[in-house]
Formats: C-alpha cells, structure tokens, sequence
C-alpha cells in the first residue's frame, strides 16, 4: 500500500502524526520539510520516514498532503509538478483560505482536491477536522478521507463557501485565549493563579462539556447556572453590556478576512 505524504513538516503535521500514531494507525506516513531537525524530531515522535527529496516523496504517495503555510502552496505545487514524479489522483490541502480554484490551477487534472482545516486537539484524537471536496472527487473517493481525518477526532463535510468561517471558528486558541483572560480577570480580583486557573478551565471547559453531554438548550443551562439577581447574571450582563458579543464578532469577521487575504 502507498504511503501518506506530508509536504510541510511543521505545526499540523506533527499534530496529525501524533494523532495516527495514537489512534493505532500503522499506516506508512512520509513527511518532506526543508529542515531536518523537524524531520527528524517527527521521526522520533511519530515513526514517520523522511523524504529524502520531493520526487520520491511524492512517488510514495498514495495520498498527498499538503501542510505549508498558505503564502507557500503556489510555489510547493509548482515544485510538485516540476519534480517528474506523478502526484496521486488525490490530493488534500490543509491551507487555510487557499481556494479549491486556486488549487485546481496550481496542479490540475488528473488529481483532484479537497480541502481540509484539522484542529491541533488531533494530537489527542479530538480535533474537529472540517472538509470540503471538490467537484471532481468521486463519491466513492470521499468515504476515504473522512475516515483518516476520523481517526482523529469528528470530521464534518461543508460546502467551500463555508470553510472560511468554520476556521476562524473552530480554531481551539478561542478555548486557549477565553482561558487566559478569564484566569488574568480572576487572578487580578485577588485569586491566587493555580485557583484562577482551575475556576476557568471548569467554566469554560466542564460547563461545554455538561451542554454536550446533556443535550440540554444553552438556554436551558444558563437558567441553571444563573439565579436571576445573582452574581452569574450580573457577570454576564455586565459583559454584554461591554461589547461582548461584537468583540467575538470582530475576531471572527478578522479571521474571514484574513482567509480571504489568503486566497489571493
Ligand atoms: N497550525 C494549525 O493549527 C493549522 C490547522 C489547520 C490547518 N493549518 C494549515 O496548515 C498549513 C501549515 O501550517 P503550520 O502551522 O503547520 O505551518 P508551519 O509550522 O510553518 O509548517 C510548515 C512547514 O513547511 C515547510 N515548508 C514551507 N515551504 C516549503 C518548501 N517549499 N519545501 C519544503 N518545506 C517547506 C516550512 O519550513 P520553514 O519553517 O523553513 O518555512 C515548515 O516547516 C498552513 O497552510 C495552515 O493554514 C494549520
């Protein structure tokens, strides 16, 4: 069986690798990077192989990832159809914001693309994986990479129009960023910091965690966790009254932005 190729050794890479490894996939995962101390601590963690050189990294490939940076993907694909290897007939691209269109231009048929935007909570196998085919993929194709991405958390089909939004979305430095901020908030009102962080992990964390286990509306639970007069309630509507809402809107809108940026 051919091996899974990896063009791009960095962040996510080494996230998804993890991820595989710790799902008991066996599977051959190849990984081709510029820098070989990335190579080889991804050797060390994952038991991926090292690509000795573009062309036989992409010989190997039964499926081609491509994981650099979206400002990277025009030139790494020119490199790809330069090397004088054949690409598979499928290919997957984790750039945010770079469009099936672009792509499909970049290196065009036979191969087909589909676009991918993995969480790095696919380390621990709970990575919220998003992914949106292109026409071309065959429905028979599609099964195939759902379940690679399945191996390391949920994944979700949408049509590209949304992937944009779903990344500015999903990304878990939403979780990482409330987090700090509400530990800063606690620990300035006189918590010590190990409390402050334990009291918003819990809030943030646990109190989502009650929302999925229990099925129960957001509305539902919020009525729970707020006595009307009390202070939960004066929390929130304090926060609201501040711009909440229109802050998270802002780093949403700034995402998409930046996405779309991406793409040209
Ligand atoms: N990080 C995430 O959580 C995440 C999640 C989903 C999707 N993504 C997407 O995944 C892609 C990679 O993100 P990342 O955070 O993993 O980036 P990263 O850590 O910078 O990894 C990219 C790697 O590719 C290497 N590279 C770039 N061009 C190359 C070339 N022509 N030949 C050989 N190696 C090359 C880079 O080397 P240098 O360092 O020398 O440039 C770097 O080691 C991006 O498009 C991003 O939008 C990231």
């Amino acid at each position: 069986m051919k091996a899974t190729v990896f063009l791009g050794g960095g962040r996510i890479t080494g996230a998804l690798c993890a991820g595989l490894r710790l799902a008991g996939d066996q599977c051959e995962i190849v990984v081709y990077d510029r820098n070989p101390e990335k190579l080889k601590a991804l050797r060390r963690e994952s038991r991926v192989e090292i690509a000795r050189d573009l062309k036989s990294a992409v010989a190997k490939a039964g499926l081609l990832i491509i994981a650099v940076r979206p400002g990277s993907v025009k030139e790494m694909l020119c490199e790809v159809e330069a090397c004088g290897a054949a690409p598979p007939a499928l290919c997957v691209s984790l750039a945010a914001g770079i469009p099936l269109r672009n792509l499909r231009k970049w290196l065009g048929p036979p191969v087909r693309w589909v676009r991918a935007m993995p969480s790095p909570v696919c380390r621990i196998g709970r990575g919220l994986t998003p992914v949106s085919f292109d026409r071309g993929v065959a429905k028979s194709d599609r099964p195939r990479i759902r379940k690679l991405f399945a191996l390391v958390g949920p994944v979700i089909d949408l049509p590209e129009s949304q992937m944009d939004a779903i990344t500015a979305t999903h990304s878990p430095t939403h979780g990482y960023h409330a987090l700090a901020n509400l530990a800063e908030a606690a620990h300035r009102a006189g918590l010590n910091r190990k409390a402050a962080l334990i009291a918003a992990a819990h809030a943030l964390s646990d109190g989502i965690a009650y929302w999925r286990e229990s099925g129960l509306e957001l509305d539902e639970l919020l009525h729970e966790a707020a006595t009307p007069g009390g202070i939960a309630a004066a929390t929130m509507a304090a926060m609201d009254k501040a711009g909440y809402a229109r802050v998270v809107r802002k780093g949403v809108s700034a995402g998409i932005a930046q996405a779309r940026r991406n793409a040209k």
